[in-house]
C-alpha cells in the first residue's frame, strides 16, 4: 500500500508535463522540489527559512536541475509570484532537521490554499500532506479539514487518503481536483 506521501506523488505524477507549471509550498529539505523539477517545466518553490532554500538548492545543483524559483516569502504570497499552476504541494508542519519552532500557521496556509484553487488550471491538483503531531498541529489540521470541505463540488473533487488503525498521528493526505473555473 502506498504511504500518504507516496500517494500524493502517484497523484500529482499522473498529470505532470514537461510544460506544467508546479508549486512547492512548502519547500523545506527540496525533496518535494526535486520531484517536482523532474517532471514539471517550471516549479516555485517557497519557504520563509532561508536554510530551506540553501539545502534545496544544492539538492538541485547536484542533480542538475535549473526549472526551479527558489522564493524566501511565505506561500501566503503565492499568487504575487505566480498565476497560473497545474500542480501544488504541501508540507504543513515543520522542517525536521531545523528550528521546530518554525511552523506553518493556519492563517497563512488557508490563505495560501484559497489562492492556489484560484490559480489552478482546470484539472490541476493540489496535495496537502498535514503533519499534525506537534503543537498547534491539530488546529491547523481542523482548519485546513474545515476550508476544504466548503469547497463547493461542482468545481473541485476533494478526497482523503489517511490510515486509520495507526499510533502516533500519521500524516495523512487531502487531494483536491480543480473540474471548473471558480
Ligand atoms: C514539513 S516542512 C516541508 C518539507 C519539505 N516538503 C521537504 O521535502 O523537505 C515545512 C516547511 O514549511 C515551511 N514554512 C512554514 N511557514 C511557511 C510559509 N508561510 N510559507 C512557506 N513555507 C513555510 C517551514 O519553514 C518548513 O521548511
Amino acid at each position: 500500500m502506498l504511504r500518504p506521501l507516496h500517494m500524493a506523488h502517484a497523484f500529482l505524477e499522473e498529470i505532470l508535463m514537461p510544460d506544467a507549471v508546479a508549486i512547492d509550498a512548502t519547500m523545506g529539505n527540496g525533496h518535494d522540489t526535486l520531484f517536482l523539477a523532474q517532471r514539471a517545466g517550471r516549479v516555485l518553490a517557497f519557504d520563509i527559512q532561508q536554510a530551506a532554500l540553501d539545502t534545496t538548492q544544492r539538492r538541485l545543483l547536484e542533480a542538475g536541475f535549473e526549472n526551479v524559483e527558489l522564493i524566501l516569502a511565505g506561500h501566503e504570497t503565492v499568487s504575487q509570484h505566480v498565476s497560473s499552476a497545474k500542480v501544488a504541494i504541501f508540507n504543513l508542519g515543520y522542517l525536521p532537521s531545523a528550528d521546530k519552532s518554525v511552523i506553518t500557521q493556519p492563517e497563512t496556509t488557508l490563505s495560501a490554499i484559497e489562492q492556489i484553487c484560484q490559480l489552478l488550471e482546470v484539472g490541476g491538483r493540489l496535495a496537502i500532506m498535514v503533519y499534525y503531531g506537534h503543537a498547534g498541529g491539530d488546529v491547523e489540521r481542523d482548519a485546513v479539514l474545515d476550508f476544504v470541505k466548503t469547497l463547493p463540488q461542482t468545481k473541485f473533487t476533494v478526497a482523503i487518503y489517511q490510515t486509520i488503525n495507526q499510533m502516533n498521528n500519521p500524516p495523512f493526505l487531502i487531494m483536491v481536483e480543480k473540474l471548473r473555473e471558480t
